[in-house]
Parts: C-alpha cells; sequence; structure tokens
C-alpha cells in the first residue's frame, strides 16, 4: 500500500485556496466531522451528483428516483436494527481520555479488524496488542476496555418533554432506508416491475468516533445509493451484474483501474449473502470507496413486520407472491468527491514553468469554459469578451477573468480544472487580420494547444473538444 501524505497535502490545501473545501465551522474554529463545499466545490460535488444519477437512473430504464425525508418515524430505526445494533468499537485513553476506534488502532499496529466483528473478539484481539498499540492523542498505552459506540445521531423533533433523550428521534444513518419505507409507494404509483431499483442521493448523519482523514470519515455525510428489487432466486445473478458495472462507472469516469480495488468483506451481517467493496488508492491508502452488497430480504422482511404493512410483491405473470430480495449499491459523494482530486490531481511544466493541474473530465470540470478579454483597459475587447461570455454561460458554467497577465489566468483555470480558455484578442476585432474577425483562440489545458474558432462555431466546438 504506497502512501503519499505530501500529496494529500497538497490537494487540502489547493481545496482551501481555491474554494473547493473548506473546514466547517471554520471561523468558530472548527466543528469535527463536517465540511462546506465552496464556490468551485459545490459545482464538482454537483457534477459528480449529476453523473451519477445519468447512470443509474437516466440510462436504466427500470430504477426511479426518490427523494425521501432525513427525518423518520423512530420506529424505522428499530426495524433495520440501527437502534440496537449500528455501532463502532470504541476505546478510551485513560492518561488523556481521547476516545479512539479500537478497530483502526489494532489496523495501525499492523494486525486485522473490523467493526463488524463482536465486541469479545476485539477485545482479545486488542488485548494482544497492548503493548504496541498508543493514544494517537498523547502516545500512552493506558486504553480502557473497548466498548460499542451506537453512531445513530438523535434529535428531539417533534418531542416537547424536556426529556427526549428517552424517546429520540434520529437523523437518518444511511439513506437506503427511506427507499426501503418507500418501496409499496414507488411500486404503486410507477409503472415499475420486479426487478426494478430506486436510487436516492442525500444526507446521512453518523455520530463517528474519530472522524479523520479529512472528508473521507465524517459526521455529516452524502450517500448515493440504489437498491434494486428482485426475485430471491436472481439475486445472485444481479449482484454479480451491478459488481461489474460499477466497476465500470469508474473507468468510464477516467479512473485509472491501478487505482481500484474490490475488497470482500470477511464478517458479513447475518441476512447478508455477499458485501464487496470498491477501494480507491487514497493518498492515505487503500480504503473503501463503495459497497456492493446483496441483502436478502431482512430490510422489507423487517419494514413489513415493524409496520404491520404487506411489503410482499405479486409476480403478475406467475402469480407467485414474495418478498423481493435486495442488491444495494452504496457510494458516498464526499469519498467520491475526494477520489476524483485525488485521480486527476497532477504537476507537470508546460512552456517551462511548472504548474499544478486538475485533469477533471470535463462531464465533472466545476468551470467548462473562461473567457478573458486579452488586455483590461480596451473597452473594446473587454465588451466583445462579455459577449462571448453571456453567450457561453447560457449553455454551460462559465468564469470571465480580465485580472493579470494571460499566463496567470491559465494557471489559475488549469488549477481548478477548466479544460478550455477563450482569449478575444485584437484579430478577434478584425484590427490584425481581417480574416480573422470574429475568431478566438481556445486553449486546451492539458496539451497548453491553441486553436483559433469562429464564434459562431465556439459552443458547439466546446461541447464536442
Ligand atoms: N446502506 C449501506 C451503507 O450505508 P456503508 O458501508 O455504511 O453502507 C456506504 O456506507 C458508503 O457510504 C461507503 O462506502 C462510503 O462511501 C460512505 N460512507 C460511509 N460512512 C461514511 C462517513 N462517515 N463519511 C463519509 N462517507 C461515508
Amino acid at each position: 500500500m504506497e502512501k503519499n501524505p505530501e500529496k494529500m497535502e497538497k490537494i487540502v490545501s489547493l481545496a482551501k485556496r481555491r474554494g473547493f473545501v473548506f473546514q466547517g465551522s471554520e471561523i468558530y474554529g472548527g466543528f469535527v466531522g463536517t465540511y462546506d463545499y465552496g464556490p468551485y466545490g459545490v459545482e464538482l460535488a454537483n457534477n459528480i451528483r449529476a453523473q451519477w444519477w445519468k447512470t443509474m437512473v437516466q440510462e436504466e430504464r427500470n430504477i426511479v428516483g426518490l427523494d425521501s425525508a432525513i427525518f423518520t418515524h423512530p420506529k424505522v430505526w428499530e426495524a433495520s436494527g440501527h437502534v440496537s445494533g449500528f455501532s463502532d468499537p470504541l476505546v478510551e485513553c485513560k492518561e488523556c481520555n481521547t476516545r479512539s476506534r479500537a478497530d483502526h488502532l489494532i489496523e495501525d499496529a499492523g494486525a486485522f479488524a473490523d467493526e463488524k466483528m463482536s465486541i469479545e473478539e476485539i477485545n482479545t484481539v486488542f488485548d494482544g496488542l497492548r503493548e504496541k498499540i498508543v493514544c494517537p492523542k498523547c502516545g500512552q498505552k493506558k486504553f480502557g476496555e473497548v466498548k460499542r459506540f451506537n453512531l445513530l445521531v438523535q434529535s428531539n423533533l417533534g418531542n416537547f418533554s424536556g426529556d427526549w433523550t428517552k424517546e429520540p428521534t434520529y437523523l437518518r444513518g444511511e439513506t437506503c432506508q427511506g427507499i426501503y419505507i418507500n418501496f409499496k409507494n414507488v411500486l404503486d404509483s410507477s409503472r415499475v416491475k420486479v426487478p426494478f431499483g430506486i436510487a436516492q442521493i442525500g444526507k446521512a448523519f453518523r455520530n463517528e468516533i474519530a472522524p479523520r482523514q479529512y472528508i473521507f470519515r465524517l459526521r455529516e455525510l452524502t450517500q448515493m445509493e440504489m437498491q434494486m428489487f428482485v426475485k430471491p432466486e436472481d439475486e445472485m445473478v444481479v449482484y454479480e451484474a451491478w459488481r461489474k458495472k460499477r466497476w465500470q462507472y469508474y473507468l468510464d469516469l477516467g479512473f485509472k483501474e491501478e487505482n481500484l480495488k474490490w475488497h470482500e468483506h470477511e464478517n458479513l451481517v447475518f441476512y447478508a449473502k455477499a458485501a464487496w467493496d470498491i477501494e480507491y488508492n487514497f493518498p492515505f491508502g487503500f480504503k473503501e470507496l463503495e459497497g456492493v452488497h446483496a441483502r436478502g430480504n431482512y430490510d422489507l422482511t423487517q419494514h413489513q413486520t415493524f409496520s404491520g404493512k404487506d411489503l410482499s410483491y405479486l409476480d403478475p405473470v406467475t402469480n407467485e407472491r414474495y418478498v423481493p430480495h435486495v442488491v444495494e449499491t452504496s457510494v458516498g459523494l464526499d469519498r467520491t468527491f475526494l477520489a476524483v482530486m485525488t485521480e486527476f490531481y497532477d504537476e507537470d511544466e508546460l512552456g517551462g514553468e511548472t504548474r499544478t493541474v486538475l485533469r477533471f473530465p470535463k462531464a465533472l470540470a466545476p468551470i467548462k469554459v473562461a473567457v478573458f478579454p486579452l488586455l483590461k483597459n480596451k473597452p473594446e475587447l473587454v465588451a466583445k469578451a462579455e459577449e462571448v461570455y453571456t453567450m457561453l454561460a447560457k449553455v454551460m458554467r462559465a468564469e470571465f477573468d480580465d485580472n493579470g497577465n494571460i499566463g496567470k489566468r491559465y494557471r489559475r483555470q488549469d488549477e481548478i480544472g477548466t479544460p478550455a480558455c477563450v482569449t478575444i484578442d485584437f484579430e478577434t476585432l478584425g484590427q490584425d487580420a481581417p480574416e480573422l474577425t470574429d475568431t478566438v483562440t481556445v486553449r486546451d489545458r492539458d496539451t497548453g494547444a491553441q486553436t483559433r474558432v469562429l464564434i459562431s462555431e465556439l459552443v458547439n466546438y466546446l461541447m464536442q473538444a
């Protein structure tokens, strides 16, 4: 596992400096486990969402979308097993009271553990490593016993009793529960038939014990999840098909295959038939990016029992009745964001100068084109550039920049990954060479090559290039 802390620092610093990602509540000293997306970050995040939605909903004939509420009836989380079992192993340092994830400390000490091991198993492994494991804060080796810590975030929504902790409502711990509880609504209101899928993008909340690695592990995160409802006997065939599709998705985004890896879960929850993660080569090593899970009919059966509502499906052809099984694909938007920043971050030399460049595919680039008047103090150039900018901004995210010399403006756009820069110069105005009237130069981010294009053909050129 190759780690590259220097690259991580560069990405974090670029993301802050250029307005991609800010620490949450920064002016108050920060708020652990939260980050805010800045002007370019929100564009990138929106493009990641749009790309996922296009692949998972638009291009899939039998998948429909959903946007369910963040708050649900508290019974949802009892039925799902989160109230009793959604927990991570926590261990506290007796010296400085820092709380850490026991499985992470074990991993850092070079042994294997995961959050799904029983508390007895984790304690046994932890006890065997007590001489090696040090507190990440104070460096001491004085830990208490490993305990389970529930990750559901509680709230007082709708509870005015003054002691709401006895009957809390929960912020959703995963978006897919909103999908299961709407299974029947979607079935009854649209023309879907099993096999069909429901996709959703939305916030989820987890009381992570030790949020770390920047936007990799957050307390407030966004998930992009799809649940495919299938005939029980088809579950594993559909599962394998989705494993292939999700792998291909990253290759289609432009990820190098060597930066992706499959990881099979050693400890499956009792109802799951299979669970594999797609891991990405983050600057801190290969870590989970996405999970693809065969969940059986556990979720629908649980909601059926707890709600008392029939969630079975009647096959219109065979007249068979069954509770569909679920194949799930689940990925964090924030983790995808970090993977995209890592994958497309580059430094090279162009025209004798070193530069930082984000080689985003066009679909993901926050700004698709930047428009420059060659000189700021020539009103004719500025007016023409504004005209071109207004035309382009109607069809794509564009930016106008007249500040500093052209070289500096190129560097600024390279750093945020803008694929093309358009310059309006004296030729555009027909002053130097009449045959070039109403043409502009388009400079390519990756090669630095410049092409002269007619303004009337610019939109088409930029869409294709
Ligand atoms: N519905 C299944 C589910 O939620 P999960 O493995 O807990 O499964 C799925 O989460 C994905 O959500 C992960 O692969 C990861 O991309 C993202 N994710 C989970 N916890 C996260 C956190 N604390 N911060 C950021 N992303 C997270």
